[in-house]
């Protein structure tokens, strides 16, 4: 659905800090593929994200949408104009929702971004909606729809988040260390809606993770990222049955060197 052949993005072109981030980058994303995105710091993992998202020009290459209705050249669409179908979460739970609004004005406007154009106010129908939808996070926020949204914890918001992404329905949902700022308990209540919501919506999502054990029980593809390449990609049977001695055994393979395990746990 989604096909990103010859990416190339280079910082500071022609200064001394020239930085190659992302190099002939060829990747083909099936509808429904569940990604999970692993590599040391500076790997480029973000910057892949970021151009899909149209945050980043590629130097040269194209970036394709496939749908049953045919092929559209995205390569140079706005940031804006793909935010239509793409859902982005990042690390920091503060920034997805708006703090200084109530619950039900934060769904509200989320609601408008499904249903453009379209006046929608919080009658007694939509309450009870929103509170159906909240109740899903196992959180109790079904009972908070007037709080302001700053006085919930980070997880309850990155939860929250999560849920508004998934109510302005995206076709390609782009996670960026979604659950590293959250404590254990949180960042597994978090991943496990992930997953159900990921399932129940068929969505192709991309997440990047330095959790090891997450990148190795989620979704049915993995990649390795290494020095702005894709150096390893794993699908299929042998991502469900892959362990992390596999995953060295692999990088050793594919760099002829060992993986220190703190460069890809590294957050
Ligand atoms: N806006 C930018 N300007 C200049 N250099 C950048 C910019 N964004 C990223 N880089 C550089 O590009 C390289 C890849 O960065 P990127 O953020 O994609 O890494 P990452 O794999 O997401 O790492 P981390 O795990 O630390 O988040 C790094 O060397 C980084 O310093
Ligand atoms: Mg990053």
């Amino acid at each position: 659905m989604l096909v990103l052949e010859n990416i190339n993005v280079i910082f500071g072109k022609g200064t001394p800090d020239e930085n190659h981030a992302l190099k002939q980058i060829c990747l083909k994303i099936e509808k429904g593929d569940f990604i999970t995105v692993i590599g040391s710091n500076g790997a480029g993992k973000s910057t892949l994200l970021n151009v899909i998202a149209g945050t980043y020009q590629s130097a040269g290459g194209s970036i394709s949408l496939i749908s049953p209705a045919g092929a559209i050249d995205i390569t140079k669409q706005s940031e804006y104009k793909r935010a239509r179908f793409i859902g982005r979460i990042f690390q920091n739970p503060l920034l997805g929702t708006a703090g200084n609004m109530a619950l039900a004005d934060n769904m509200i406007i989320c609601e408008k971004k499904g249903y453009r154009g379209l006046k929608i106010s919080l009658n007694n129908a939509k309450r009870d909606i929103f509170r159906a939808q909240l109740k899903r996070l196992g959180l109790g926020l079904e009972n908070r729809l007037r709080d302001n949204v700053g006085l919930f914890s980070g997880g309850q918001r990155q939860a929250l988040t999560l849920l508004m992404t998934i109510m302005s329905k995206p076709e390609v949902l782009l996670l960026d260390e979604h659950t590293a700022a959250l404590d254990p308990v949180n960042a597994e209540i978090v991943m496990n809606l992930t997953r159900e919501f990921a399932k129940e919506n068929n969505l192709t999502v991309l997440m990047i993770t330095h959790n090891m054990k997450h990148a190795l029980e989620t979704g049915n593809r993995l990649l390795m990222m290494d020095g702005g390449e894709i150096i390893l990609d794993i699908n299929g049977k042998e991502k469900q049955n892959l362990t992390l001695a596999d995953l060295q055994q692999r990088f050793k393979a594919a760099k002829n060197k060992e993986l220190a395990n703190d460069e890809i746990l590294l957050t």
